[in-house]
């Protein structure tokens, strides 16, 4: 398995001045080729400060994050990022705003158009190309932000809580829907979360962060998500298995 990034114990603090504990501390993990990585823990851990680190937004004072064996320095378009916002521009209407990647290189207008009509046609979209952004709901919002970032071509996708601010049904058939696009795209995907469900029903690997450390304190390997490509129906949340996983990832939450 090719190691894309490897962060190697890394401590970031927003201000080193105050008297404040950093914000992560002593964090070492790998993402390897077509991952699924999910990081999991409370609300004020330090999962959004790890993604930043590895997206190259905030600069570790102890350690550091390699990419394909170099130091990350600053932002990449190699590293795609999805936040719970989708961020989209109003005034673009929904191709132009997946097309603003692909327009940046010396790509054709054939091209540009074949790229922003696969990924639409990935996010079920294609018929609301030429909608303007207000038309759309909050979850057709954040499929427009998946395919822009799609769009990219990006080595490693970066997802902060995508669907935290989404209604819990749409939730759901986003979850299905990333599951098939990192397994149709062989993609490679780091993705934070507060819901244990979500968590292991995605994730190839679950790192466990907890706000007394703030750090990762547990990982696991996963399968849910291949038996959920194979049958997005099938119970696997109703299993002993599941539930009894879920239960220690509670009490080591609450510990
Ligand atoms: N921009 C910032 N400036 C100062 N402190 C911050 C900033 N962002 C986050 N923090 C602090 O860093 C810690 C981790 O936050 P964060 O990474 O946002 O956690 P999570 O995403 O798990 O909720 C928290 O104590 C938070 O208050
Ligand atoms: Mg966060």
């Amino acid at each position: 398995m090719k190691k894309i990034i490897e962060i190697n114990n890394i401590s970031v603090d927003y201000d080193l001045e105050d008297d404040q504990e950093p914000a992560i501390n002593n964090v070492s993990l790998d993402i390897n080729e077509n991952e699924f990585v999910c990081i999991l823990g409370p609300s004020g851990c330090g999962k959004s400060t790890l993604l930043k680190a590895i997206a190259g937004f905030v600069k570790p004072f102890k350690g550091n994050v390699l990419m394909n064996g170099v130091e990350i320095i600053g932002p990449d378009k190699l590293r795609g990022v999805v936040f719970q916002e989708p961020n989209l521009f109003p005034w673009y209407n929904v191709f132009q705003n997946v097309a603003i990647g692909p327009k940046l290189g010396k790509t054709s207008k054939i091209e540009i158009n074949r790229i922003v009509d696969k990924y639409l046609a990935q996010v079920e979209l294609l018929e609301f190309k030429n909608a303007k952004v207000f038309e759309l709901s909050g979850g057709q919002k954040q499929r427009v932000a998946i395919a822009r970032t799609l769009a990219n071509n990006p080595e490693v996708i970066l997802m902060d809580e995508p669907f935290g601010a989404l209604d819990s049904f749409t939730r759901q058939k986003m979850q299905t829907m990333i599951r098939e696009l990192w397994n149709k795209n062989n993609a490679t995907i780091f993705f934070v979360t507060h819901d244990i469900d979500e968590a292991l029903s995605l994730a190839t690997k679950i790192y466990v962060m907890r706000s007394g450390e703030k750090s990762i304190v547990m990982d696991y390997d996963l399968n849910y998500t291949f038996r959920l490509l194979k049958n997005p129906k099938e119970r696997v949340y109703e299993e002993k298995e599941f539930i009894l996983l879920k239960d220690e990832i509670i009490s080591l939450l609450e510990e």
